[in-house]
């Protein structure tokens, strides 16, 4: 199966592969010696396997730096043989309560009893061929469950040239307790292909002291939390790390929990770091950081992007650690080989894949407010857009609805106003041109997460809920001339109702504002028109310089050349969802669709939205890590625009020389996924039936009725026919939640079993 890796990346590469100016002399690290700090895979790719299992150590060499460090937790057998497994109680992710059901047993580990199946009572020949992995944590699959778990043995020998390995001891006293040692069985091993001994014991680390050849094999204090006693100096964590140079006589490092060198407050938010790491390097101890995991956000202040936080950790410009212990080992490697000492860089110029916020920053801040525009631009985005609402009074405004009530504080006021508008969606709304604008003023943005939490949604940063301010359409464009952006985008919706039930012509709105900030006239910025109306886009045919962009709500599985000429009559690009480009089982990939190159086959350009950071959004095979999904939308697919919440991270991936296709010979390049490989390792059992593919797109479906003339309709009957296909695509939308709420619930039903 890893062949398919392989050849998805060589494939890529040898395509685009062409000269390139030599890259300039490598940057210093902060680290103690100056070279790059080291990538320390926990229990192998743990973050997508299961912790210590088969698969977890042979994906490392596919998916991380070349150099990256095999971290093992040693656990013996009665008859000591050791192997790898994180916890104690192997219960926790193995199958070990199926294979003896009357196995369970309590012991006092270091003063605190713990219940569960225990190495120590099983002889290797009795245990470890039947034994295989189950995934524990929730957030990851169990697609991957049942494979063996690995000898010590297995993993400094899983590769050639065999790879560097670390080995975790964490419970010295408790296996000396039961005639067990973790030292003789080292010895036995004569510490061959143990690169690292970690332990958070002391008397551990001293006794086999004399024993290591501290050239081959370095030892490390593992440091637990600070509260935490040392059970062999009955000293507390917190009170040794106070004492560093006491640590140098015995160990050559540290291994410590990152909120040692970041604190992170009960808010969730960074505090200013420890002087740790630098302490450290100046008593000569390297230091290493861990509890890295994508699926486990660390700080508001990350923004759900786990590469910031690698970055605060070994580029800060104070100091780097040596190594990063991480579930996750693609996304450490490519923070230090692509993202790394590139805050100067700057993204191509030409010919890179736009990026084009959604609703402004709005990962960030509420979405259109003038503080969420403002991030944006700061943040790199080539286009910035405004979807255009209407107030009663005709004031048209940038938001992401018509309907007020995710995106506003509107609930708490306005409960009264709302109504029932099938025409434009299912649900209940309080409708933006049922207000005034100062009514619509007086209310305070709301900063919303794509899902809810109930659906795997996450919260978005708390300081930020209620700041800001909107942005009437004409503000929107002042802010755009005098930030001299790339270029608007600015979307149309809802143009039939507004015209005939409420008298307003949006379309007449955006033309006049438009014009007025002179957009029209031999503007050097970009203006592109968005509708999901072809009636609305027709209205723009006069204004040649306008790029007039489809908006395809719908999912669709094809996108037959009938409707792709069609769409040519009106639009430049169409913007499409993800599900129309990634197809995928219990958010697995399964395949890509053909709509890109369908669409590239008519010229016409294809911008993908929305993007986010939050890894509840983002298939398995995107490894928890919104740059592997733009590297594949990009790199691989190519499509010409990413509409994202968060601009900052397409920036920071486009600036990388990693996402150069001209770049040939990366250390680490960011490899686009090749849909369906993880499918085939995956257990079919543990997945759904794969459901009907979504419809091609049709031709009847992009025919628009003209629009209906401006005409205030105080007793609105039922709904015209021009409204028709509006409702529909409601319907839709309504749906593609359901299944969603239905594929995660799967997804979450499967793991917990
Ligand atoms: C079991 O594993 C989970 C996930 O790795 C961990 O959070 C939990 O603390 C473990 N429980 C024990 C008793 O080790
Ligand atoms: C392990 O598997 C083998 C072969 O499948 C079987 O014969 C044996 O009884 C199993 N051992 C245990 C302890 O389940
Ligand atoms: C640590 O404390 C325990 C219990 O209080 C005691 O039995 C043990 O001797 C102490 N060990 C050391 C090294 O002080
Ligand atoms: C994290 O975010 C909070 C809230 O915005 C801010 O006060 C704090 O300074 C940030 N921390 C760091 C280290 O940047
Ligand atoms: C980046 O630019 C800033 C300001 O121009 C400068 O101070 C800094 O040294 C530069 N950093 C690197 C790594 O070139
Ligand atoms: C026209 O532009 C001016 C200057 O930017 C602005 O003050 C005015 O409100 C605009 N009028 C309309 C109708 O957009
Ligand atoms: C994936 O899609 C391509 C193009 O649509 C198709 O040719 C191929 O057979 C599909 N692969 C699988 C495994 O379904
Ligand atoms: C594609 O569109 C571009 C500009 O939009 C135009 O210059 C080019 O000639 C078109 N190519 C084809 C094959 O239609």
């Amino acid at each position: 199966m890893m062949k398919y890796f392989v050849v998805a990346f060589l494939l890529i590469e040898l395509i685009t592969a062409q000269k390139l100016p030599r890259n300039p002399a490598p940057p210093t690290w902060l680290t103690i010696t100056g070279k790059q700090p080291a990538v320390i895979a926990r229990g192998g790719f743990s973050g997508l396997f299961p912790d210590s299992s088969r698969y977890a150590y042979d994906f490392v060499s596919q998916v991380s730096l070349p150099d990256s460090i095999y971290y093992c937790d040693l656990q013996l057998t009665k008859d000591g043989v050791g192997f790898c497994q994180t916890a104690l109680n192997l219960d926790n992710s193995t199958n070990i309560a199926n294979l003896f059901p009357k196995g369970q047993k309590t012991y006092n580990v270091n003063g605190k009893d713990i219940r569960g199946w225990f190495a120590i009572d099983y002889f290797a020949d009795q245990l470890l061929p039947n034994l295989t992995s189950v995934q524990n944590v929730l957030t990851r699959p169990n697609a991957f469950d049942g494979q063996e778990l690995l000898l010590v043995e297995d993993v400094t020998s899983i590769s050639k040239p065999p790879p560097r390995v670390w080995l975790n001891v964490q419970y010295d006293l408790f296996y000396n307790q039961h005639k067990i040692s973790p030292a003789l069985y080292l010895q036995d091993l004569r510490f061959a292909g143990i690169n690292y001994i970690s332990s958070p014991e002391i008397g551990f680390l001293k006794s086999i002291g004399a024993k290591v050849d501290k050239v081959r094999t370095k030892l490390v204090l593992r440091f637990l939390e600070p509260e935490a006693i040392e059970p062999t100096t009955n000293q507390s964590y917190g009170e040794i790390v106070k004492n560093l140079a006491a640590i140098k006589p015995f160990a050559s490092g540290i291994l410590v929990p990152k909120t040692y060198i970041w604190p992170v407050n009960k808010e969730m938010y960074l505090m200013p770091p420890s002087t740790l790491v630098t302490d450290a390097h100046k008593q000569g101890l390297e230091v290493y950081a861990s509890g890295f995991a994508n699926d486990s956000p660390g700080s508001y202040n990350y923004s759900y992007d786990p590469t910031a936080e690698y970055l605060q950790f070994i580029d800060n410009g104070q100091f780097s650690v040596d190594g990063v212990l991480t579930d996750f080992a693609p996304t450490a490697s490519e923070v230090i080989a692509c993202l790394a000492h590139n805050k100067n860089a700057s993204k191509p110029k030409k010919g890179h894949s736009l990026i084009i916020s959604h609703n402004g920053a709005s990962g960030d801040y509420a979405g259109c407010t003038d503080l969420a525009y403002e991030k944006a631009v700061m943040d790199g985005a080539d286009i910035i857009d405004c979807s255009v609402q209407m107030s009663k009074d005709g004031v048209a405004f940038c938001l992401d609805s018509a309907d007020l009530l995710g995106d506003t504080t509107a609930i708490s006021t306005f409960m009264s106003r709302s109504s029932n508008i099938p025409e434009i969606q299912p649900m209940k709304g309080i409708f933006s041109f049922d207000l005034i604008w100062s009514e619509i003023q007086s209310l305070k943005p709301q900063l919303t997460s794509p899902l809810s939490q109930d659906m795997g949604g996450l919260p978005r940063n708390p300081a930020n809920k209620n700041k800001g301010k909107f942005l009437t359409l004409a503000e929107f464009l002042d802010f755009a001339k005098a930030k001299a952006v790339t270029g608007v985008l600015i979307n149309i919706q809802n143009a039939p109702y507004l015209a005939s039930k409420k008298g307003l012509d949006i379309v007449g709105a955006v033309t006049t504002a438009l014009s007025n900030a002179t957009f029209d006239k031999q503007s050097t910025q970009q203006v592109m028109i968005q509708s999901d109306d072809t009636s609305v886009l027709a209205k723009f045919k006069d204004f040649p310089s306008y790029q007039r962009v489809y908006d395809i709500m719908n999912i669709i599985g094809d996108a037959p050349k009938p409707s792709v000429d069609e769409i040519k009559k009106y639009a430049d690009a169409v913007d499409v969802r993800r599900p129309s480009i990634f197809k995928s089982i219990a958010f697995i990939l399964s395949n890509f669709t053909k709509v890109v190159e369908e669409m590239h086959a008519a010229n016409i350009s294809v911008y993908v939205s929305p993007l986010y950071n939050e890894y509840t959004t983002l298939a398995f095979d995107f490894f928890a890590d919104p740059l592997v999904e733009l590297s594949t939308l990009i790199k691989a697919l190519k499509v010409d625009a990413v509409v994202t919440d968060y601009p900052a991270t397409a920036n920071a991936y486009l600036r990388s020389p990693c996402s150069d296709p001209r770049n040939t010979n990366l250390e680490y390049p960011i490899s686009p996924v090749e849909p369906g490989a993880l499918l085939e390792i995956a257990a079919p059992q543990a997945l759904p039936p794969s459901g009907a593919p979504a419809p091609a797109l049709e031709v009847a479906s992009i025919v628009d009725p003209p629009l209906p003339p401006v005409s205030k309709e105080e007793n609105p009957a039922a709904p015209a026919p021009a409204d028709q296909k509006k409702s529909e695509s409601g319907r839709s939308t309504t749906n593609l939640c359901l299944s969603l709420v239905v594929a995660l619930a799967l997804s979450l039903i499967l793991t917990v079993h």
